[in-house]
């Protein structure tokens, strides 16, 4: 079944190559520019969420800048003070000093991210280099290779989490590689659409999503997404789509090419009509489509309603869910739901409730248990 709607999927995307290369074959990726948005157009707002998106995904920052000790924890400390301190430190021996506040903080992200030797945090020098040699490597080089404006990115989110207002450059059309082809290269650049339906179309979303009602379920269901994910996390689902892959979905299917071909307005088009997407409600799917289809459905199949005072069902095996969201958020249901025996509900036992349903339930299941349990009234 799955096999044969893959079938279909890929003979339809060929038609949809086909088409696409015969009614514009002057229209070709090129594949020696570099990565990078087209991010004219972007505000502040966008550049912080762009940057918390580069600093998780392509950045890799969060590789080495964790909890863990390898680097120093940048998002759990005060920047704002400590950074303008290092400035100060004897053995800083960058460029970066001289500024003052917002200004300092950002000099000195800018001078760690190129200049990484510049000043070493004691403690996190190579080894046997005494702290002279920082082992972070350059951004703006092969395997990170930021663009200037992504760099600006993320200065603009390090300064943001501060609580100091960025003082980053806004990305001018220079910062689009596209803008710079001259305009009687007619038909290489490509005007952005400017409705978020249209950019949903020109990249073929629906697809694979089920999108304005195309029932399409390559991919997972975005309805109510807001729920699940920040702004910034979304951003990076589209634009770097292998960094995480969402359960029961195949990694390596979603075209990894959108942070090249789309322009940064299209972007932010369809990431404000997905963060507005409601969830689905039970009712609006068809109950003939499957066991996957229906919020009830789910519950029938995993058998819910026979401890659970769902449905009417009267059970008291387990407590009843009603109103559920305000004692729990949609993490912590989850947990309830995969690991039923992490914590026990008051006045119940553990181990009765199965402990299978993190194996067994679908991610589409789980959206629509999830969407459906959170809405139940007291
Ligand atoms: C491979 C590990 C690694 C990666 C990846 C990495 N860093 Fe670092 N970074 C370090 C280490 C180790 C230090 C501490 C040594 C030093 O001061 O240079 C550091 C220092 C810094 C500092 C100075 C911190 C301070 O407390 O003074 C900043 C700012 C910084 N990194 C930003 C970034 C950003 C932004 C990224 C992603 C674009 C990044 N780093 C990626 C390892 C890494
Ligand atoms: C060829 C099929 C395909 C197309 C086209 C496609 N996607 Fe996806 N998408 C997927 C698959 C498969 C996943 C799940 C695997 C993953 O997380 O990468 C996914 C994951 C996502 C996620 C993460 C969802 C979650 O619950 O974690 C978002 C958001 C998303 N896509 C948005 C979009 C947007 C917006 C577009 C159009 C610009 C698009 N996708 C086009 C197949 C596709
Ligand atoms: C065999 C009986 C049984 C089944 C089937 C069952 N549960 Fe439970 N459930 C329990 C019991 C007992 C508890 C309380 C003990 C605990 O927290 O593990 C519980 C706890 C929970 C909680 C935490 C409630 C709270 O207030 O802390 C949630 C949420 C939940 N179940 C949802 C579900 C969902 C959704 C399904 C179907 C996919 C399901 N359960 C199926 C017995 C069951």
């Amino acid at each position: 079944m799955t096999f044969l709607r893959v079938i279909g999927f890929s003979l339809a995307l060929l038609g949809f190559y086909a088409l696409y290369a015969h009614t514009l074959p002057q229209v070709e990726p090129d594949l020696s520019e570099p990565e990078i948005l087209a991010t004219e157009g972007l505000d502040m707002p966008g550049m912080i969420a762009l940057g918390e998106g580069l600093f998780t995904g392509k950045g890799t920052c969060t590789l080495c800048h964790n909890g863990m000790g390898r680097a120093p924890d940048t998002l759990a400390m005060d920047l704002a003070v400590t950074f303008p301190e290092r400035l100060l430190d004897a053995n800083y021996s960058g460029v970066a000093a001289g500024g003052d506040g917002a200004q300092a903080v950002e000099s000195y992200i800018r001078e760690s991210m190129l200049e990484p030797s510049a000043f070493v945090v004691p403690g996190f020098g190579k080894k046997g280099t005494n702290d002279a040699v920082s082992p972070m490597p350059v951004v703006d080089a092969p395997p990170i290779e930021l663009a200037p404006v992504e760099i600006n990115a993320v200065i603009a989110f390090l300064q943001d989490r501060a609580g100091l207002t960025p003082t980053v450059a806004l990305p001018s059309a220079a910062d689009t590689p596209e803008a710079d082809a001259p305009a009687a290269d007619e038909g290489l650049v490509e005007a952005p659409v400017t409705d978020a339906q249209s950019a949903l179309d020109k990249f073929s979303c629906a697809a694979c999503h089920d999108l304005e009602g195309s029932g399409a379920d390559l991919g997972p269901a975005l309805g109510g997404i807001s729920m699940r994910m920040s702004r910034a996390g979304l951003m990076e689902a589209i634009l770097d789509p292998n960094a995480e892959i969402a359960t029961g979905f195949d990694a390596g299917l979603m075209p990894d090419t959108f942070g090249e071909d789309m322009h940064a307005s299209e972007l932010l088009l369809i990431v404000d009509y997905l963060m507005a997407l409601p969830a689905p409600r039970p009712s609006d799917t068809p109950e003939d489509e499957g066991p996957a289809s229906d919020a009830i459905d789910v519950i029938d199949a995993y058998g819910c309603a026979g401890c659970h005072d769902l449905e009417d069902s009267g059970a008291d095996l387990g407590p009843a869910l009603n109103g559920i969201s305000a004692r729990m958020d949609r993490e912590q249901l989850i947990t309830a739901i995969t690991n039923p025996n992490a914590t026990i509900a008051d006045g119940f036992e553990a181990d009765m409730m199965p402990d299978t349903f993190g194996d067994d339930i679908s991610d589409a299941e789980m959206i629509l248990l999830l969407d459906y349990l959170m809405k139940l009234p007291e």
